[in-house]
């Protein structure tokens, strides 16, 4: 089995309603992602989603197919992807980042701007940013 993270961002279609699909995502990955034995975190701002998941690589490729199925977001592209020997985000079936905690100083960290759109960011500072903002910014599961 081989174990992988995934990193990828997409653009908010007009289809997603805010907090409301993000309770419904959440939930759905609550229940899905912990059968599949999938770990991850889930962030959204300006716009642009940002997704990590982690777990074995037939499952995370699957996953990853069926939520690009999602019309609440299009134009999806990887930024990164990695075989790793363990997970960053092990406690979380999706830990969840709300725009709140998205802050312009810690953007501006890892990229050259402070308006939060990971298309124009390395899929290394992507990483190290929700690295750090997990650290202390997660606020439901
Ligand atoms: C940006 C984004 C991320 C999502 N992440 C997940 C996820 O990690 N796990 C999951 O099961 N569904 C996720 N979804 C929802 C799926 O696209 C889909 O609606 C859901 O899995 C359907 O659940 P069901 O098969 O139990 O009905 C995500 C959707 C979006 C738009």
């Amino acid at each position: 089995m081989h174990l992988i993270r995934m990193i990828y961002a997409s653009k908010i279609s007009s289809r997603f309603t805010g907090e409301e699909d993000i309770e419904s995502i959440l939930a759905n990955s609550r229940d899905n992602n912990q059968v599949i034995n999938i770990s991850g975190i889930l962030c959204y701002s300006n716009d642009y989603f940002l997704q990590c998941l982690e777990g074995s690589r037939i499952n995370v490729n699957q996953l990853y197919h069926k939520i690009l199925l999602d019309d609440r977001h299009y134009d999806p592209a990887i930024l990164k992807y990695d075989e790793i020997v363990e997970r960053d985000f092990a406690e979380w079936g999706m830990a969840y980042l709300p725009p709140s905690k998205i802050t312009g100083t810690l953007v501006s960290k890892y990229s050259g701007d402070r308006k939060f759109n990971p298309y124009s960011m390395s899929g290394d500072s992507c990483y190290a940013m929700l690295k750090e903002m997990a650290l202390f910014n997660i606020v439901k599961q």
